[in-house]
């Protein structure tokens, strides 16, 4: 899924958004994390790092917004990401990496993770460092939950806090209206919010994902279940706002991502996705995204790490309606 390519004496990877397609909380675990299972996609909305090798062992960001933005400093999880690397594989060099940001943060879209994810595995092939994959998803996992899937991507299913991966092969025939509210939604206050099960709940990822890699609508709209969604609409009200406007707009499956704040329609076509897009009335802080899976036949993390040989881009590009 991160396809390291060359660039400008340097490299360049696409690091995609997700979506939880569907997402149950199992419970909560002794380290105060709470245990999921989630079906994870990756989607055509992306980020871009770029980034050259230098002498001297610092580091150095600079942040182009391009429809987002973030901080250029040790708060990204880019930086983190960098140094976490050159103090665990003890690398001499340091970088100057640029991220060209188009992913909002605190939507439920992954996208310091998945730039964090990416540092990892731009910065190990720079270096020229020999990190095992084991290694490396160690890294993805303390540096946070949804990180490691962004090496496993671009389908999988989560489980434990989100570092227990289990790829889906198979390319999703669905696309995704995504909206994008101007508000987002604290992960830490939404899940401190959730009202844990009594019962073990069977969380039905299997029936999901059939129906996915069937492109099956509107039996996922059946089935598809957020268990952060009355915890996150606790916080920030208007997400049902936002699932009854794409509903409006003639979406049969709507859901939020994540903790929220951004919400999603699967649709069968192309053309049925455009004309929710169209259709569907929101207020002028918002944005909407028509976008495809992520596709699967680029290369995972792992590979990119392995000095092995680039593979070109994918083809979803960004996915801009
Ligand atoms: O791992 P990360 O720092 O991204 O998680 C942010 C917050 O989300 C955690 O501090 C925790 O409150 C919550 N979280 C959780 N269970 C998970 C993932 C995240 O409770 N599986």
């Amino acid at each position: 899924m991160l396809t390291v390519a060359p660039h400008a004496g340097g490299l360049r990877v696409e690091a995609p958004a997700k979506i939880n397609v569907g997402l149950r909380v199992l419970g909560k675990r002794p380290d105060g994390y709470h245990e999921l299972e989630s079906l994870v996609m990756a989607v055509s909305l992306a980020d871009e790092l770029q980034a050259a090798a230098t002498d001297d062992g610092a580091i150095a960001l600079e942040v182009v917004a391009d429809g987002a933005d973030a901080p250029a400093d040790r708060t990204n999880l880019v930086w983190r990401a960098a140094e976490m690397l050159q103090s665990r594989c003890a690398a001499g060099q340091g970088c100057r990496i640029t991220l060209v940001k188009r992913i909002p943060a605190g939507r439920g879209l992954g996208g310091g993770s998945s730039d964090a994810a990416a540092a990892l595995v731009l910065l190990s092939r720079l270096w020229g460092l020999n990190v095992t994959p084991e290694a490396l998803g160690a890294m993805a996992a303390d540096l946070g939950s949804d990180v490691p899937f962004f090496l496993r991507g671009p389908l999988a299913v989560m489980r434990g806090r989100g570092e227990v991966l289990e790829p889906v092969a198979g390319d999703p025939p669905v696309h995704v209206v995504l909206v994008v509210p101007g508000f987002d939604c604290s992960t830490r206050e939404v899940y401190s919010k959730v009202k844990l099960p009594l019962t073990v709940r069977y969380s039905g990822v299997s029936l999901w994902i059939t129906h996915l890699l069937r492109g099956h609508v509107s039996e996922l709209g059946r089935t598809l279940v957020n268990d952060l969604t009355p915890a996150a609409e606790a916080v920030c009200r208007d997400i049902t706002t936002l699932c009854g406007s794409l509903r409006h707009a003639g979406a049969s499956c709507v859901l939020m991502t994540g903790s929220g704040s951004a919400v999603f329609a699967l649709a069968a076509t192309e053309s049925e996705a455009r004309s929710i897009a169209t259709a569907v009335q929101l207020d002028a802080t918002s944005r909407v995204h028509v976008l495809k899976p992520w596709p699967s036949n680029t290369s995972l993390g792992w590979k990119g790490c392995s000095h092995g040989s680039d593979r070109s881009k994918g083809e979803a590009g960004n996915g801009e309606p």
